[in-house]
């Protein structure tokens, strides 16, 4: 993880950007997820980042606060996770975050998506976990189950209603304010994005199950319902990144595809947008805070996109070598100690030119 810059900058430069581009605002939030990786943990609903709207949810709901920022860097984690071998790395100088956000591109549709699920994924386990006064873990499937085929409902099934709730609450920008000009039709795909997420975590649900009887024979099981791991969430939204769907750039309250030929096919909820073509991030633009991918590390052999042909945008690499020592060999001599001998090894390391 890279470090950030000390948090009283960052929030000073998310008060800039949310005077500078409102548009950005809806997105500011995840600022918590950087500061919650770096920063001091006393500050409660810090405005900025947050909009009114969100201070005041975040200060109705203080036990919710721990939530909101693992949701946050729950996001964020995973979305550098996920392109850790692209050229856009999900690492846009924190100055540039809000520039991003607002561009309409895919990248910021995963980061809506993935933020707004991992707001669901935090505020669930917190239910779960008995931290929140107004949602626990789902009661309804406290009895039943099916006595004949040998299983019951049992444990603590993750209910996320709430945590869907509340991530709509938090995060949305609320319908009655998106009207028929371009920028809140921007606001509308956003919310279309942020919902693809919510989405993504109510489809993965599964059921955990264990087993009971004599000796392991699993004549009785107790099941539970769980949400998937957020990796396996993050591979999910990846995938819809990689399938995105361009949209219309007249936007309107109904978002509809670009192209025309496929304006029947519907665009379903877990869809992700997009308006804008992305640039191809090989080169820094500090204006529209692309860090560009010179000095990133590549893969010589790869044929993926941490290829160093791919990443380094045909610009080439640099080879250096780099020498690890580590101990080796250790034998135990008895009594009682253990002596090893000290290995060298040299690797290629290949950054971008
Ligand atoms: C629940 O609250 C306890 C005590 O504040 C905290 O240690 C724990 O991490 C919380 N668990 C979740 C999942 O939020
Ligand atoms: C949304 O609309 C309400 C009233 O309808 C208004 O008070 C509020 O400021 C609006 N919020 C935004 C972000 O435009
Ligand atoms: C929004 O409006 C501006 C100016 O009216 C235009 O340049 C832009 O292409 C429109 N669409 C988007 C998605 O920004
Ligand atoms: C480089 O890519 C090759 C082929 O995809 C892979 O087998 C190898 O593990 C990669 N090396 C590193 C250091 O990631």
């Amino acid at each position: 993880m890279g470090r950030v810059a000390p948090l009283g900058r960052c929030l000073l430069r998310a008060a800039l950007l949310l005077a500078l581009c409102p548009g950005a605002a809806g997105g500011t939030w995840t600022w918590l997820g950087i500061a919650a990786s770096g920063g001091p943990e006393k500050m409660g609903c810090p405005s900025p980042p947050l909009s009114p709207r969100q201070q005041e949810l975040c200060r109705e709901k203080p036990e919710l606060v721990p939530a909101i920022r693992e949701g946050a860097s729950l996001g964020l984690r995973e979305c550098r996770s996920q392109f850790r071998h692209e050229r856009w790395d999900c690492r846009p100088p924190p100055a540039a975050f809000g520039q991003q956000l607002s561009s309409g591109t895919k990248e910021t549709a995963f980061i809506h998506a993935v933020t707004a699920a991992g707001l669901v994924h935090a505020v669930t386990r917190s239910c779960s976990a008995g931290n929140v006064t107004e949602c626990s873990c789902d009661t309804s499937l406290q009895s039943g189950g099916s006595a004949s085929e040998g299983w019951h409902w049992g444990g603590c099934s993750d209910d996320i209603h709430y945590g869907m709730s509340f991530s709509r609450r938090f995060l949305d920008v609320p319908m009655r304010n998106i009207t028929g000009k371009n920028g809140s039709g921007l606001a509308a795909m956003n919310r279309h994005n942020n919902e693809a997420g919510r989405q993504a975590v109510a489809k993965l649900m599964s059921v955990d199950c264990r087993c009971h009887g004599v000796s392991g024979s699993c004549a009785v099981k107790t099941c539970w319902k769980t949400m998937s791991s957020f990796e396996k969430i993050g591979r999910f939204l990846k995938d819809k990144y990689e399938n995105s769907i361009q949209i219309s750039d007249r936007l309107k309250k109904k978002l509809r595809r670009k192209e025309k030929s496929q304006r029947k096919i519907p665009i379903q909820k877990e869809d992700l947008l997009y308006v804008n073509k992305s640039p191809n991030y090989c080169v820094e633009d500090q204006k529209l805070g692309i860090p560009g991918t010179q000095g990133r590390e590549c893969n010589r052999t790869s044929e993926g996109p941490d290829g160093c042909n791919l990443l380094c945008c045909g610009r080439g690499y640099n080879t250096h070598v780099v020498r690890h020592v580590e101990r080796c060999d250790c034998k135990f001599i008895w009594c009682c100690y253990v002596r090893c001998r000290r290995c060298e090894t040299m690797t290629d390391v290949h950054t971008c030119k």
